[in-house]
């Protein structure tokens, strides 16, 4: 139970990775609070995880405006005494080629996976810090951080610049005692997989060949690196994030496809 006695938010927690991870931190011992735009499904999963037996609640909030954050971590305090562990999750994907996005797309984007995660990493360390304790705040990045797909211009940007927040951040919180990390996770089987990345056999196989491991992973397997990072055994990592992708960025040359 290497997250005992711990609390934490996930953003984005209804569904895909930021359930899993919600999942893991509960089973290591966390007490977590579920934060999702979609109210519906958040509920749903408050209730399956509850149902599983663990100490968890809900809070509906939309990661792009700042208010919605900081009534979050407010929720946070107000129903479990303190934040130790924010993870921002929330993310959305853009399948829009470079030249034709719009000033709304790129603001849409933005907001969501740029500022949202920006202002969670500042407001969960403004509670840590007056909550006179230490802290870890983990960002979802991506592998799309480090590759330049023109098919997702808006979200490699926005997770681009997600790993500056994160080295920022860690170098100015790391007085404060806040570790601040990130994860790339490669190819995941989750819904923004199924209509973003690889919504038809051509980018399947297209995902597949520039994939060692040869499959996608799964969102638990994003989860157990969440945790870790999270827990005392990460204790002198900051400022870095790693990439769970099955070789995705290490790849020089593609490898055949299994069917
Ligand atoms: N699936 C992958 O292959 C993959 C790879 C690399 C990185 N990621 C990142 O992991 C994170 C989770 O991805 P996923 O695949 O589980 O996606 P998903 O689409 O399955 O789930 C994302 C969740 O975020 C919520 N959300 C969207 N906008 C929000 C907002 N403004 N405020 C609050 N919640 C909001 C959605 O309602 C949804 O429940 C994202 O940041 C994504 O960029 C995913």
């Amino acid at each position: 139970m290497k997250l005992a006695n711990r609390v934490a938010i996930v953003t984005g927690a209804a569904r895909g990775i930021g359930l899993a991870c919600a999942r893991r931190f509960a089973e290591d011992g966390a007490q977590v609070l579920l934060s999702d735009i979609d109210g519906a499904a958040l509920a749903a999963a408050v209730a399956l995880l509850a149902g599983e037996g663990h100490t968890v609640a809900g809070h509906v909030a939309d990661v792009s405006q700042r208010a919605d954050v900081e009534a979050l971590v407010a929720a946070a305090v107000a129903r479990f005494g303190r934040l130790d562990i924010m993870l921002n999750n929330a993310g959305i994907a853009q399948v829009k080629p470079f030249l034709t996005v719009t000033e709304a797309d790129f603001d849409t984007v933005i907001g969501v996976n740029l500022k949202g995660a920006f202002f969670g990493v500042q407001v969960a360390a403004a509670a840590m810090i007056a909550g006179g304790r230490p802290g870890v705040i983990i960002n979802m990045s991506s592998i799309n951080s480090r590759m330049a797909n023109p098919d997702v211009t808006t979200y490699a940007i926005s997770k681009g610049g997600l790993n500056q927040v994160t080295g920022t951040a860690a170098v100015a919180l790391a007085p404060h005692g806040i570790r601040v990390v990130g994860i790339g996770p490669g190819t995941i089987m989750t819904d923004m997989l199924k209509a973003g990345f690889m919504h038809d056999d051509a980018s399947r196989r297209m995902i597949l060949s520039r994939t060692p491991a040869g499959r996608c992973g799964e969102p638990h397997e994003v989860a157990a690196v969440a945790a870790f990072l999270a827990s005392d055994d990460a204790s002198y990592m900051t400022g870095q994030t790693v990439y769970p992708d099955g070789g995705r960025m290490i790849l020089n040359y593609t490898v055949p496809v299994v069917e």
